[in-house]
This record gives C-alpha cells, structure tokens and sequence, in this order.
C-alpha cells in the first residue's frame, strides 16, 4: 500500500465524516413530533462525533504529508421531518461510514504508525457502535 493510496483512502472517509456534520446538523434542526425529544439530542450528538473524526482524520492525513478535501461527499442529503427516514439515511451512513474505515483499516496492517492505527480503529469501532445502535433503534 503506497502512502498515496493510503492518502486517498483517508480523503473519502473525511468525505463522509464533512457529509456527515451536514446530514446530522440538518436532521436535529428539522426532526418534527414527539421523538424530537430524543432524536434532537442524538442527532446533535452525531454531529459532534463526525466534527471530531474529521478533525482526527484530517491531522492524519497532513501528517502523511497529504492535502486534506475541503468539500464533503456529494451523495445526496434527502431533506425529511419523518422521524424514521431519518434514521433509515442515518443508517446508511453510518453504515457507509463502517465500510469506508474498514478498508482503511486494511490499507493500515503494514504501516508503522500505530498512533495513526489506533487512532482510526477506535473511529471504526465508533461506526460499527453507530450501526448497531441504529439497527435497534429501527426494531
Ligand atoms: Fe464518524
Ligand atoms: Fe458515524
């Protein structure tokens, strides 16, 4: 795995984590009836999360000597106030999310950082957490 490709990998989950800030920051402000009262807070929690992941993903990649994306991944952000589409595209980001720094994780088994290891696993297991979480939620 060359430091570039690394480099890439990196650059498309701080993609997600950009869309991310977005999607939750939007849902929070717009989820409507009585499970505002729970989703609000989650949602905003969410949010938080992705800011900090980005901010931990981006400093990994200028430390590889690489160019942070400044713009978030394109794929669509559906505008909803039904509670449970929400958490169905929360779903699917979080998922897509998991998938993304599972391949970093890969991509990460022959280098020598292990700062940089640990520090994107612990990001990973936080996605899969999401995943589950969501999943029961969803029941
Ligand atoms: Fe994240
Ligand atoms: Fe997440």
């Amino acid at each position: 795995m060359t430091t570039n490709a690394l480099i890439d990998k990196l650059n498309e989950a701080l993609g997600w984590e950009l869309r991310a800030i977005n999607m939750y920051a939007h849902y929070a402000a717009n989820v409507k009836g009585i499970h505002r009262l729970q989703l609000a807070p989650m949602f905003d929690g969410e949010a938080t999360e992705s800011l900090e992941h980005a901010n931990i993903v981006r400093k990994s990649i200028v430390k590889l000597e690489g160019v942070p994306v400044t713009e978030r991944n394109p794929h669509p952000i559906t505008h909803t106030t039904n509670f449970s589409e929400m958490l169905q595209y929360s779903l699917e980001t979080e998922a897509q999310a998991a998938a993304v720094y599972g391949e970093v994780m890969i991509q990460l088994e022959a280098a020598e950082d292990q700062d940089l290891k640990d520090a994107i696993e612990q990001i990973y297991l936080a996605e899969l957490r999401s995943v589950e979480e969501l999943r029961l939620l969803m029941e």
